[in-house]
C-alpha cells in the first residue's frame, strides 16, 4: 500500500456489485463458497433488498481493497450472520479488516440488531483475531467447509481437505430475556456459554415427551458444501424416522454432514436432543436469538469425513470450545 493510499469504510452500492465480486476472485479466485457471489445482477440485488448489507474499504482511487458482510435471515429478526470477510491480497496485514469490523459494528447498530452470528474459519487464525476478546465462541461446525476451497496468498496447513469453523455471537445490543429448555447433557456448557455471553435465560425443567403430531421440519440441502441442514419447527414422534429419511437421501446426492437446529424455547427440545443423539447427532454450538430465541445445533458427519482436521485455533477460549465439541463427538463411539 502506497502512502497516497487513503481508506475509506463505508456501504457498498448496489451498482457497486461487480467490485465486490472483482474482490472475491482476487481473494478465492472461482473457488468462493457461494457461486452466486460470481453473478452480478444477484449481488446487486443482495444489495439493494438488504438482505446483504456490505462494508467496504476502499482506496482513495476507489478501488475495494476490504469488505465484510451483513446477511439477513428469514427468521433471524434481530439478529443476522457476519461474513464475507475480505480483503485484496496486496492489501493484507495492515489492519484493513479490522478497520472493516469497526464499519460492521457500527452498522449492526444502526440496523438495531442486538447481535451477529460469525463463522470464522480455522484454516487460518485472522478472523479468529479480529474479534477475539469481543465475541464469544459458542460452537464448532466441524469440517463444514469443503476441501477444493483455496484461500489465495494464504498458507493452509492441508490443502484439499475438509476444514472446520467456529460459531462466534458478536453482541451488539442487549437481547431479551428468555426462558430455555436445555437438554441435561448440555446444561452446564450452555449455561456457561450464557454467562459468558451475558445473556439472561432462566433454565425451566421439562419432562415433556416427543409430541403425538407429526415432526415439522424445514431442510435444505447444500450441494456445494454438501452439507443437509434441518430445523426442527416442531418435534412429533416420527423425528428419529424423519431425519434418518432424511439423511440416507441426503447421503444419496453425497451430503457429508447433516446440521440440525432445535429451538430451545421448545419444551420438547430436550428429548429431542436424545433423540439426535441415539442417531450419532453430537453438539456443535449454542446459536443466541438465532431463530425466534435461541438455538441448539446438533452435527452429524458421514463416516468418511475426517473432522479433526487441521484446525489453527487461536486462543484459549476457542481451543476449549473446540475440545468441548471433539470430546462430544467421540463420547459417542464409547
Ligand atoms: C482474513 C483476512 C480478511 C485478514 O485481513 P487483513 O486486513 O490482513 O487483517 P488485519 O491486518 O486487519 O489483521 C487482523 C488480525 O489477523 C491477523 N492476521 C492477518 N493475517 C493473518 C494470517 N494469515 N494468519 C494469522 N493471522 C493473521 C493479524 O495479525 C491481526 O491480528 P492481531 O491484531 O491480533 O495481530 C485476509 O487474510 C483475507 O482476505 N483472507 C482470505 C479470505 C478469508 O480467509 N476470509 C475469512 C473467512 S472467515
Amino acid at each position: 500500500m502506497s502512502s497516497g493510499d487513503v481508506i475509506a469504510v463505508r456501504l457498498i452500492a448496489p451498482a457497486e456489485a461487480s467490485l465486490l465480486i472483482g474482490l472475491i476472485r482476487r481473494c478465492y479466485g472461482e473457488t468462493y463458497i457461494d457461486p452466486s457471489f460470481y453473478d452480478e445482477p444477484v449481488v446487486s440485488e443482495l444489495l439493494a433488498s438488504g438482505r446483504l448489507h456490505s462494508i467496504g474499504a476502499f482506496t482513495d482511487a476507489g478501488q475495494l481493497v476490504g469488505h465484510m458482510g451483513i446477511t439477513a435471515r428469514a427468521y433471524g429478526g434481530i439478529t443476522a450472520d457476519a461474513g464475507m470477510t475480505l480483503v485484496d491480497p496486496t492489501f493484507r496485514g495492515r489492519g484493513i479488516a479490522r478497520r472493516v469490523a469497526g464499519g460492521l459494528a457500527q452498522q449492526s447498530m444502526a440496523l438495531g440488531l442486538v447481535g451477529l452470528h460469525d463463522y470464522p474459519v480455522t484454516v487460518h487464525a485472522a478472523t479468529q483475531r479480529i474479534g477475539a476478546g469481543f465475541g464469544v465462541d459458542t460452537g464448532l461446525m466441524l469440517a463444514n467447509m469443503p476441501g477444493d476451497v483455496v484461500f489465495q496468498e494464504i498458507e493452509t496447513p492441508a490443502p484439499g481437505a475438509r476444514t472446520s469453523s467456529l460459531i462466534r455471537w458478536l453482541p451488539f445490543g442487549l437481547a431479551p430475556e428468555r426462558n430455555v429448555y436445555l437438554p441435561e447433557r448440555y446444561r452446564a456448557q450452555i449455561q456457561s456459554l450464557y454467562a459468558e455471553a451475558h445473556l439472561s435465560r432462566s433454565a425451566l425443567q421439562s419432562n415433556e415427551g416427543l409430541g403425538e403430531l407429526a415432526s415439522e421440519l424445514e431442510q435444505s440441502y447444500d450441494e456445494r458444501r454438501q452439507i443437509l441442514r434441518i430445523a426442527v419447527a416442531r418435534a412429533g414422534g416420527d423425528l428419529a424416522a424423519r431425519v434418518e429419511a432424511e439423511i440416507h437421501d441426503a447421503a444419496v446426492r453425497g451430503a457429508l454432514v447433516a446440521h440440525v437446529d432445535l429451538p430451545l424455547a421448545d419444551p420438547a427440545t430436550p428429548m429431542a436432543t436424545e433423540a439426535f443423539r441415539a442417531q450419532g447427532f453430537s453438539f456443535a454450538g449454542l446459536l443466541p436469538e438465532y431463530r425466534e430465541g435461541d438455538v441448539l445445533r446438533l452435527q452429524w458427519l458421514a463416516d468418511a469425513v475426517d473432522e479433526t482436521a487441521f484446525s489453527v485455533l487461536s486462543t484459549d477460549a476457542t481451543q476449549a470450545i473446540a475440545t468441548l465439541v471433539l470430546n462430544d463427538r467421540r463420547s459417542m463411539s464409547g
